[in-house]
């Protein structure tokens, strides 16, 4: 897959999203990251009786990604069933950020149409990251 190919990404997240644990939002969403391997890692989100103990859908993406040995993500895609467009909450944008650039492309969408693309960056601006560590 390259990275002018968000509809396989979107398609990839899309079939992920269908398997979203959501008993409590009933709100599904999928995600999909290209690594830097050319692999794609997919996750959903993962609702819990304990409301705040929910997993986001990029937070399972990631899980999966480094379970398989992959720690950098060349590019993003975000599928919920219903909304047409699912930005990343706030904490995923610093997730994501862990393990992708400012320059990362991020596709917002569903399969089959053209997505809004933006970037890691834009949606994370003045992101904090390990370089504030070693201040
Ligand atoms: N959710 C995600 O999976 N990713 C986001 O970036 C936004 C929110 C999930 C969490 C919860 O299961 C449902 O959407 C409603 O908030």
């Amino acid at each position: 897959m390259t990275l002018e190919d968000p509809q396989a990404l979107l398609a990839a997240a899309q079939t992920v999203m269908a398997r979203a644990y959501v008993p409590y939002s009933g709100f599904k969403v999928g995600a999909a990251l290209l690594g830097a391997d050319g692999s794609v890692y997919a996750g959903a989100n993962v609702e819990n009786a304990s409301y705040s103990q929910t997993q986001c859908a990029e937070a399972s993406a990631i899980g999966v990604m480094v379970a398989a040995g992959e720690t950098r993500i060349n590019a993003i895609a975000i599928v919920a069933e219903k909304v047409e467009h699912c930005p990343p909450c706030g904490g995923c944008r610093q997730r994501l950020s862990e393990l992708a650039g400012s320059q990362t492309p991020v596709y917002l969408g569903r399969p089959g149409s053209p997505p809004l693309v933006t970037t890691l960056g834009e949606l994370l601006p003045l992101a904090f990251g390990p370089e504030a560590l070693d201040a």
